[in-house]
C-alpha cells in the first residue's frame, strides 16, 4: 500500500477500480455519511456532452473518450468536499493518477473477476464490456490494470460486504488519513 504523503491536502475522496466494483453505489453512501458531495467522472462526461458513455464510444471511439475523462479530473481538482467515483479505466494514463492524488485520498475497490462479472452480467451500458466472453475480457483488462490500481492509498475489497459497511470503512479512513 502506498503511504499518504504529509504534504498532500485531502480535500476530496476519490474511488478507483474496475468496472463493477461498486465505485458509484458505495461512493453515493460514502458521501452521504462524510456529508461530500458524490461525483461521477461518467455522469460529469455525460452531463457535459449531453449523450451517453456508449454513445460517446461509438461516435468517437475510446481515444476521445479519454481526452473527456482527463478534462473532467482537471475540472474537480479545483473542487473540495467531493467523493469523486472514477471510471474503471481512468488511472490507466498516470497523469489522472498524478492529479487525484494532489488533492484526494485515493481509495482503490478491488474484487476478483468472478465477483465483478456476478454485478455487471446484467448491464448492458459498458461498451469494453460488450464482447463474447466478458469473463476472460474481465481477467485479462483487470490483470493489465492492477498495477495502476496498486498506486492507489488504501485498498478495500468491495466484494465482500454490503456497500453500507465498505462506505463506513471509506469514511473511516478517510478521517485517519486526514489526522495523519
Ligand atoms: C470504463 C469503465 C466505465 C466507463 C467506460 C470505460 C473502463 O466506468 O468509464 O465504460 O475503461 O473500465 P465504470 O468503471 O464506472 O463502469
Amino acid at each position: 500500500m502506498a503511504s499518504v504523503n504529509n504534504a498532500r491536502t485531502l480535500h476530496n475522496l476519490a474511488l478507483v477500480g474496475f468496472m463493477g466494483t461498486g465505485k458509484s453505489t458505495i461512493g453515493r453512501i460514502a458521501a452521504e455519511l462524510m456529508q461530500f458531495t458524490f461525483v461521477d467522472t461518467d455522469a460529469l462526461i455525460e452531463a457535459r456532452l449531453g449523450r451517453t458513455i456508449s454513445q460517446v464510444f461509438e461516435q468517437e471511439g475510446e481515444a476521445a473518450f479519454r481526452q473527456y475523462e482527463k478534462s473532467a479530473v482537471q475540472e474537480l481538482a479545483r473542487e473540495q468536499r467531493l467523493v469523486i467515483a472514477t471510471g474503471g479505466g481512468l488511472v490507466m494514463d498516470p497523469s489522472n493518477l498524478a492529479s487525484l492524488k494532489d488533492h484526494a485520498l485515493v481509495i482503490w475497490l478491488c474484487a476478483t473477476p468472478e465477483a465483478i462479472w456476478e454485478r455487471v452480467r446484467a448491464q448492458t451500458h459498458r461498451p469494453l464490456l460488450q464482447t463474447p466472453d466478458p469473463l476472460a475480457k474481465i481477467r485479462e483488462m483487470l490483470a493489465a490494470r492492477t498495477p495502476s490500481y496498486r498506486e492507489a492509498d488504501v485498498y478495500i475489497d468491495s466484494g465482500l460486504r454490503p456497500p453500507r459497511e465498505v462506505a463506513a470503512q471509506i469514511a473511516h479512513q478517510f478521517h485517519l488519513a486526514r489526522k495523519r
